[in-house]
């Protein structure tokens, strides 16, 4: 008899095979149990009926969540998700499981996320762990497609890269203050200058003081550093990478974005078309717009009061959906406007809200470029036709989910460099090292960070990044 896994069941129609999986749910009538079994790789129906009356007894006996080995004949069930069903003869009990806390009944969202280490076990989970998957898998592929060198950045290192608000700090021995890794981009500019393009898919931590459904404290970062490139290869190679994530997941991953409910159109369009690119300059312009002020006032009606970001619930998920705007008059545009001090000058971030408005007006990604040299990082090479400029790019996804990608040309000039420390109130020592790749052979040179779980949320549909990592960390958050 054939061992399998339940999305391969298709290739064994008529035969008998064996599933080791977890009871996900069951029914009973008189002489009949529906078991509903996952396996991880899906859910199956396997029907036991009195016929086979040893079966039939375990099978009365499993609770929701015990592990359970079950045989029988594959046939063809065009009603169930998977197309198939199992008519089973027999049932081995692993495990019964005790009086699971997880119900179909809704949760709150903090329940569940006491309970992640069961919560990952459920109908959107799986879909959704595995469409992180094969995002991290993609992100290498096509790395490695192109022939960049995976390497490693620190965890642990003496200085920040992001700035000094969001840093986690902790005594090392007899060195002093460590800190937590913002990005591995510092050490990745030193082994672009070894190997010329590198990448790495790793861990990042940011002591994010905001409580948003778009931060996480310790969230996974795919960072391409590439000697030589320009702004404009950069740019391109962004593009490239998250037309082939995007790609990806649906060639391979369409039995779980059925799952999770999500609508394949903007993720096709979002593959087919060229990405929209404005320059910073030009979107705090867009922003200020009676077009998009409206839009923004209209999405805040729509959602006021209504909007409970920390209520999700096991059965359904929260996506972002796309209802009737209301009407408003041009006082109420105004007055809510003026309330929440959406109005833009230089030298502002972009808020969820303005996120969410670019991204409705162009309707695909967007490169935001060219941001005011004083709102970013010391490292970011300054625009050659407008110093107060720096020449880096963030890509806005569309339907709301916010900034993916944050890259930039880097200053590769030793004065310019020491300048900006300067400018941002850093030390020098502690940089030796990185102003020593501007003492020997420093090239110009340019990358990015993705941000796995933003792309992961975007990508399938859901609305906030803590379903999208196994094991979230947030400001309130370090258990389980
Ligand atoms: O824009 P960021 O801060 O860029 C950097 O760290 C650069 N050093 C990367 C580089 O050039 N090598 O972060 C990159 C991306 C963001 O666009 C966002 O997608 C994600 O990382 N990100 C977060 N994701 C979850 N929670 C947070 N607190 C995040 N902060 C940034
Ligand atoms: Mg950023």
């Amino acid at each position: 008899m054939q061992q399998t896994y339940i999305n391969k069941v298709g290739a064994f129609e008529g035969q008998t095979v064996e599933l080791r999986g977890w009871l996900y749910r069951k029914r009973k009538g008189g002489k009949i149990v529906f078991l509903q079994v996952r396996d991880g790789t899906g859910i199956i129906q396997a029907i036991v009926t009195k016929d086979h009356e040893a079966a039939f007894e375990a099978a009365k006996r499993l609770t929701t969540e015990s592990s359970l080995i079950v045989r029988g004949v594959v046939s063809a069930d065009p009603r169930s998700p998977s197309g198939y069903e199992l008519q089973a003869s027999e049932v081995d009990i692993v495990h019964i499981a005790e009086e699971y806390p997880i119900t179909p009944k809704a949760h709150g969202a903090e329940f569940l996320l006491d309970q992640r280490h069961l919560w990952i076990r459920s109908s959107k989970q799986v879909p959704l762990l595995r469409v992180r998957h094969e995002v991290m898998q993609a992100i290498r592929d096509f790395f490695h497609e192109r022939e960049f060198i995976a390497t490693e950045s620190p965890l642990l290192t003496p200085i920040s890269v992001e700035g000094t608000t969001t840093l986690f700090g902790t005594q090392y021995f007899d060195l002093g203050q460590a800190y937590l890794s913002q990005s591995g981009q510092l050490y990745l500019e030193a082994t672009a200058m070894a190997l010329g393009r590198v990448y790495w898919i790793g861990p990042a931590f940011r002591a994010e003081k905001s409580k948003t459904r778009k931060h996480l404290t310790e969230f996974w970062m795919a960072e391409g550093e590439m000697a030589y490139y320009s702004h404009e290869d950069n740019l391109a190679l962004q593009e490239d990478l998250v037309k082939y994530i995007i790609q990806r997941v649906l060639e391979h991953k369409s039995m779980e974005l059925d799952a999770l409910g999500r609508d394949r159109a903007p993720l096709e369009r979002t593959v087919a078309d060229p990405f929209a690119r404005v320059s910073y300059d030009e979107a705090v312009a867009l922003i200020n717009s009676d077009a998009l002020l409206t839009f923004m006032a209209q999405k805040w009606t729509q959602r006021h009061g209504l909007e409970d970001e920390d209520n999700t619930s096991e059965g359904e998920s929260e996506t972002t959906e796309e209802a009737v705007l209301p009407e408003l008059s041009n006082e109420d545009v105004r007055r809510i406007v003026d309330e929440n001090h959406w109005r833009m000058v230089v030298g502002d971030d972009f808020g969820a809200p303005h996120e969410e408005a670019l991204s409705h007006h162009f309707g695909k990604p967007v490169f935001i470029e060219k941001y005011p040299a004083s709102m970013k990082p010391f490292y970011m090479e300054p625009d050659p036709q407008n110093p107060e400029r720096v020449l880096n790019a963030d890509l806005i996804a569309p339907e709301g989910y916010g900034e993916i990608i944050g890259g930039s040309s880097r200053a590769f000039e030793l004065e310019v460099l020491e300048r900006k420390l300067k400018a941002h109130n850093l030390p020098q020592e502690p940089y030796q090292w990185f102003l020593d790749l501007r003492r020997y052979g420093s090239v110009p040179h340019a990358g990015f960070g993705l941000g796995v779980e933003r792309t992961v949320a975007w990508v399938s549909g859901v609305h906030h990044l803590r379903e999208c990592i196994p094991f979230p960390r947030q400001i309130h958050r370090l258990y389980p």
